[in-house]
């Protein structure tokens, strides 16, 4: 049997290089996505030195030019794909409020949080098509809950970043639209939320580690066909919208 194959995007550190080790060590063959060439290469090697099938995808999920060039190349060199996982995010410039934070920052978000994943995923659609059992995983976060951002008992209502949590709403809106389309053809579309998860992303203040954040992701990953689609999870239990 061919080995299954899945791309991560930013996966040259962090939470979606954790999520590389994990699958890489589940036998998956790793298209690991990184925007910058240098760093892609560092994890990579590192990856291969731990005995996991990893190759370099030279990925900026803000970039058409850049989606479509990575999308060529994995048709070229496999001509399918079974898991996407849409990771790369950014949080914007912290600490403002909502009503400093200023629009082109906002769209800056955006462009990675939102239009990335959608950009990521209509480019690698045709590949998850070819694959006989597909999935595409949204990374998105608690702070995209809005039941959890708006509940005075729960630590995330204190938290007011405008373009990142609503960037993460809007993409898990996204995985619900992309389910209803998919679903005729049997491919699985997800968002997960990580946790607050100690990383680069935060200075590394969040709680969790990477292994923790990186397992609800693999969960998902690893679903057969009678698997969920069109939800969102925490530690492999469903989360509120
Ligand atoms: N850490 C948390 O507490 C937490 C909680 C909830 C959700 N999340 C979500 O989990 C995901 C991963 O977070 P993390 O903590 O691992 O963040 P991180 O340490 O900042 O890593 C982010 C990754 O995304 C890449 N990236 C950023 N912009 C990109 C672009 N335009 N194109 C391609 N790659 C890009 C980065 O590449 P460079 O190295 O080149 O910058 C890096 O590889 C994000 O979607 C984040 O929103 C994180």
């Amino acid at each position: 049997m061919t080995a299954r194959t899945v791309l991560i995007t930013g996966a040259n550190k962090s939470i979606g290089y954790e999520t590389a080790r994990q699958l890489g060590g589940l036998g998956y063959r790793i298209w690991l996505g990184s925007r910058d060439k240098a760093r892609g290469e560092a994890a990579v090697e590192q990856l291969l030195k731990e005995g996991h099938d990893v190759r370099l995808l030279v990925l900026a999920v803000d970039s058409d030019a850049s989606v479509q060039e990575a999308a060529a190349r994995v048709q070229l060199e496999d001509g399918k794909l079974d898991v996407l996982i849409n990771n790369a995010g950014i949080l914007g410039a912290e600490p403002s409020s909502p009503s400093t934070q200023s629009v082109d920052d906002i769209r800056s978000v955006y462009e990675t949080n939102v239009f990335g994943p959608i950009r990521v995923t209509q480019a690698f659609l045709p590949l998850l098509k070819s694959s006989d059992q597909a999935s595409i995983i949204m990374v998105s976060s608690g702070l995209g809950s809005l039941t959890w951002v708006s509940d005075p008992s729960h630590p995330y209502q204190a938290v007011n970043a405008l373009g990142y949590m609503s960037s993460k709403t809007a993409l898990n809106a996204v995985a619900v639209a992309f389910s209803k389309e998919l679903a005729a053809e049997g491919i699985h579309v997800n968002g997960v939320d990580p946790g607050y998860t100690a990383t680069d992303f935060n200075g590394h203040s969040g709680y969790r580690t990477v292994e923790q954040a990186a397992a609800g992701i693999v969960w998902l990953a690893t679903q057969d066909p009678s698997g969920p689609t069109g939800g969102f999870y925490f530690d492999q239990a469903i989360a509120p919208w």
